[in-house]
């Protein structure tokens, strides 16, 4: 087999690449391990910043995000006993809009079966070659047959356990990594959100968030041990947690219970060769921000662009630019990843000089004008820097 573009893995970055590059007439085939059923079930991140909603209206994608998805014009800060409001839309303009990631992804398999282009589910034993050289290779198993795909170009979308980011050399590739004192357990419930905006709050006993997916959807996290085991968590302790942590919030069957681990995680660069990493392959943030599929948009619209004028022109200067250009934005969006986790959580079992230092500068946060317009414009999301 062969093609323009070989793709690994069917995630938001996959998918969208798929689609934005068949848009500029290039062809590429998707190989995914996992079953279609499974990949638009996992339930995973929520929140689209403006820019990654107008990046799939954009592509064509955007007709049942506008109709089902939840826009909102701010947030909640909740500690220390009060609640502060922060009006994203007030202070920049802009909106973010709640829609579940397996939401878009079914919306982007639709839209690529429609397109009669290959996707290729439960392929296994997928391996690249030949990536630092003008022809690279992707071999792999599917339906029990070993298979060849030759191409021009390999984007490593497999997330941050895939094969892409481990065929890169070790002496080109280097890694920047923080590991948090904790993760977040969160629940799917069937219960009315307790407000149509998101609250984040810091507790003394830990972090927590009540956001959602509709409104008879509520989607809660609360901060737990990093190698927590959800058997330790029946309901009822996770609803005192959040009723705890939160205030009173509508208790509601358990629908989905799943453990996060925490960690920030940089890959540079995020090219060798033929090969080009986009999404979590290159990045994890940690969720407190919301940012992880919104970085996946990111990379994609630059290498997309990149590709499109590779292909077209034959001109590799945007292919030449593409890690620093996501680079830059990446590393702002870890570090604002971080601080919001680093405000908001519980490092220490005991450490009063850390809980003061906190709930001062969530204070000053929410008092000042201009740190309520440093979070927000960086929570609705950066501009795109291409
Ligand atoms: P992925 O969505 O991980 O897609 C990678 C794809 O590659 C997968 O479909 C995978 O099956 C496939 N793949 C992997 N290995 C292979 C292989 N060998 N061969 C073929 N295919 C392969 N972000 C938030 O902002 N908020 C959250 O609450 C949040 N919750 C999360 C919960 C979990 C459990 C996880 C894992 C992530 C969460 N994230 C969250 C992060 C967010 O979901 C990711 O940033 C986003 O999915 C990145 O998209 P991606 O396409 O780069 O990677
Ligand atoms: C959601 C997840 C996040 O990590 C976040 O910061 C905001 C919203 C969500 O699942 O809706």
């Amino acid at each position: 087999m062969r093609t323009q573009v070989g793709i690994i893995g069917a995630g938001p970055a996959g998918l969208l690449l798929a689609h934005l590059l068949h848009r500029a007439g290039i062809d590429s085939v998707i190989l995914e391990r996992q079953s279609r059923v499974h990949i638009e079930s996992r339930i995973r991140a929520g929140l689209l910043e403006q820019g990654s909603v107008d990046t799939l209206t954009e592509a064509g994608l955007g007709e049942r995000l506008h109709r089902e998805g939840l826009k909102h014009d701010g947030l909640e800060l909740r500690f220390a006993g009060g609640n502060q409001r922060i009006d994203l839309f007030g202070l920049t303009g802009k909106r973010v809009t709640i829609y579940g990631q397996q939401e878009s992804v079914k919306d982007m398999v639709a839209a690529r079966l429609d397109s009669g282009r290959p996707l290729l589910f439960e392929v296994s034993d997928v391996a690249l070659h030949d990536i630092a050289g003008e022809a690279p290779r992707i071999t792999f198993t599917h339906e029990g047959r070993a298979q060849e795909l030759r191409c021009d170009v390999v984007a490593g979308c497999d997330g941050f356990h895939g094969p892409s980011r481990a065929a890169m050399p070790p002496e080109v590739l280097r890694v920047y990594e923080r590991v948090y004192p904790f993760a977040w357990l969160g629940i799917l419930a069937e219960a009315k959100p307790i407000s149509h905006e998101l609250i984040y709050a810091r507790h003394e006993d830990g972090f927590a968030l009540a956001t959602m997916r509709s409104e008879r959807l509520s989607r809660l996290y609360v901060q737990c041990a990093p190698e927590e085991d959800v058997a330790n968590w029946p309901d009822d302790r996770i609803w005192e947690a959040l009723h705890t942590r939160l205030g009173r919030v509508n208790e509601g069957p358990v629908i989905q219970k799943g453990i996060t681990a925490m960690r920030s995680f940089v890959a540079e660069p995020m090219r060798h060769g033929r090969l080009f990493l986009a999404g979590d392959a290159a990045h994890i943030v940690p969720p407190t921000g919301a940012k992880g599929m919104n970085l996946a948009v990111a990379d994609v619209r630059v290498l997309a662009r990149a590709l499109t004028i590779f292909f077209r022109e034959g001109d590799e200067r945007l292919m030449d630019g593409y890690s620093a250009t996501c680079l830059s934005r990446i590393w702002k969006v870890q570090r604002f990843s971080w601080w919001m986790t680093a405000m908001l959580h519980r490092f220490s079992e005991d450490d009063p000089f850390e809980h003061r230092v906190q709930t001062a500068e969530l204070d000053y946060v929410c008092g000042s004008e201009a740190a309520r317009r440093t979070l927000a414009e960086q929570y609705v999301g950066l501009p795109f820097d291409e």
